[in-house]
C-alpha cells in the first residue's frame, strides 16, 4: 500500500475552502469537482496504455490509447458520488461501479447496502472514490471486496486522510497493489471519528 500526497498550490487552495465552515453546499460540490480532478491527473499516472498508430495532418506517428479492458470507477456512496463527474471528465471511457457503504455512528464499523459492479474484475484497473479516509475502515472493506474479484490494481482517490486510516490501510492491505491519492493528511482523529482539522462529514456538506 502506497500513499501520495499531492503537493500543488491549487490543490492547497481549493482544499482550504472545503474546509471552510462558511462553504455552501453548491460551493462545496463544485471545489470537490475541481479537486478530484486535480487529484485524478496524479492518480492516472500509471493507468494502462498501449501504442497506437495514427497519421497526423503531416506525417505518420506513433501514440497511446488506454487499454482494455477498461478502468473501472467506483464511487462509494453516499459521498464519494460527488467525485464521479471529476473523475470520468478525465476518463469518459471508464466503466462505472457502485459501492454504498455507511459508517455506524457510534461503533464506527462500516457496512455495506448495495453492491453493483462486475463479478469478475481480473486484470481490471479500479479507482476508487470516497472523500473521507478517517479510520480506513470503510476503504479497507470496500477495497477487499475488489481484490476478492479480481482486481489487480486499486487507486483510492480521497480529498482528505487520516494518519490513523492510512495506517490501518497500510496494516490491513499491506502487500497488496493498492495505492492512495490524497490532498492532504492531517492530525488526528477526534471522539466521533472525524478527521481534525478535516472538513466536517463531507456526505452532510454535499447532499445534507
Ligand atoms: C463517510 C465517508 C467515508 C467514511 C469514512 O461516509 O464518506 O465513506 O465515512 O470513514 P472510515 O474511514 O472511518 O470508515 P458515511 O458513512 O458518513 O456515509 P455517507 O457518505 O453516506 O455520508
Amino acid at each position: 500500500m502506497q500513499i501520495n500526497v499531492v503537493d500543488h498550490p491549487l490543490v492547497a487552495h481549493k482544499l482550504t475552502t472545503l474546509r471552510d465552515q462558511r462553504t455552501d453546499s453548491a460551493t462545496f460540490r463544485r471545489l470537490a469537482d475541481e479537486l478530484v480532478t486535480l487529484l485524478a491527473y496524479e492518480a492516472t499516472r500509471d493507468v494502462r496504455t498501449e501504442s497506437v498508430d495514427l497519421i497526423t495532418p503531416v506525417t505518420a506517428t506513433t501514440g497511446v490509447r488506454l487499454t482494455h479492458p477498461r478502468p473501472l470507477v467506483v464511487p462509494i456512496l453516499r459521498a464519494g458520488l460527488g467525485m464521479l463527474e471529476g473523475m470520468v471528465r478525465l476518463l469518459p471511457t471508464a466503466e462505472v461501479g457502485f459501492l454504498g457503504m455507511i459508517r455506524d455512528e457510534d461503533t464506527l464499523q462500516p457496512s455495506t447496502y448495495t453492491t453493483r459492479m462486475p463479478d469478475d474484475l481480473s486484470g481490471r484497473q479500479v479507482y476508487v472514490l470516497d472523500p473521507m479516509l478517517a479510520t480506513g475502515g470503510t476503504l479497507v472493506a470496500g477495497i477487499n471486496e475488489l481484490i476478492a474479484r479480481g482486481a489487480d490494481d486499486v487507486t483510492a482517490i480521497c480529498l482528505l486522510a487520516a494518519p490513523e486510516g492510512v495506517a490501518t490501510m497500510q496494516r490491513e492491505l499491506a502487500g497488496a497493489p493498492v495505492q492512495v491519492v490524497t490532498a492532504a493528511v492531517d492530525e488526528r482523529l477526534n471522539e466521533q471519528g472525524y478527521i481534525v482539522p478535516g472538513l466536517g462529514d463531507a456526505g452532510d456538506r454535499m447532499y445534507g
